[in-house]
């Protein structure tokens, strides 16, 4: 009998950091998009309410950026561990960088650009062609259109599933991301047990003060740690 290999199951949580090396701007870093937004004008469900025109011409910039933006070495590195490695990349990001460097299991906590939704049924979800969603656009169901985004005070209906995926993991990696949305940022607490080693690649200092998994802070930005831990990884695992 042929010997069975087991591949290691690699989960890797990713946040704005991870697009940063593609020229999308982060959230809280002095550049982020934060600093030239008030969150409660243009990503909150009263937002959405009171001044949709401003909510959605919000989300139609981040699409026209995001569409001529393309995937830099730290997503491509990532979704080559899909040759030696059992992979799924759970991201807060709403681009779709990750699927465009070719990986094939990528979990959004916090929706997608791409998409839209009706404002009354969460479940009718629509690809958008182009950047631009007009402000009168309906679902069929005849509500309105809305961004397919999880926004601030809403629920995250990824996260229970991304909890399971990352109790799975035999090795979390995590990019990009300052750890300090709830409950995305709790995902770091969610690993089987405490030998489950924690991998951080992160040019700044995300709040890790609660983790006590190992934990290795690769302090680089994504295009230069991401592709050489992943080289470190696959020499110690693709044997
Ligand atoms: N490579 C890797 N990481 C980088 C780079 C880079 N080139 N540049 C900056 N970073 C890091 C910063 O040091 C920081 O830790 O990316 C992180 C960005 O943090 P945030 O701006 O807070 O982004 P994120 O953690 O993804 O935000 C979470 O907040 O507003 C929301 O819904 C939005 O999903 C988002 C959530």
């Amino acid at each position: 009998m042929g010997k069975v290999i087991t591949m290691k199951k690699i989960v890797v949580f990713t946040g704005a950091g991870v697009s940063a090396d593609s020229g999308i701007a982060t959230f809280r870093d002095s550049d982020g998009l934060w600093a030239n937004y008030r969150i409660e004008e243009v990503c909150t469900p009263e937002a959405l309410r009171n001044n949709r025109a401003k909510v959605v011409e919000f989300y139609n910039l981040r699409r026209r950026e995001s569409l001529t933006k393309k995937p830099n070495v730290g997503h491509y590195a990532i979704a080559s561990m899909e040759e030696w490695a059992d992979v799924v990349v759970i991201t807060q990001n709403v681009d779709n960088l990750h699927e465009q460097a070719g990986s094939t299991r990528v979990v959004h906590l916090h929706g997608e650009l791409m998409k839209l939704r009706s404002e009354r049924n969460p479940n009718l979800i629509y690809p958008i062609e182009g950047w631009e969603q007009s402000m009168d656009a309906t679902a069929e169901d005849g509500a309105l259109l809305r961004p397919h985004i999880v926004f601030f005070g809403e629920s995250v209906p990824m996260f229970e599933s991304a909890c399971s995926i990352v109790a799975e993991a035999d090795i979390l990696i995590v990019v990009g991301t300052s750890l300090a949305v709830y409950p995305a940022a709790s995902l770091v607490y969610y690993v089987r047990d405490r030998q489950v080693p924690i991998y951080l690649v992160d040019p700044g200092n995300p709040d890790t003060a609660m983790i006590r998994n190992p934990l290795t802070h690769v302090k680089e930005r994504g295009a230069i740690g991401v592709p050489q831990l992943v080289e470190q990884l696959k020499n110690e695992l693709a044997k």
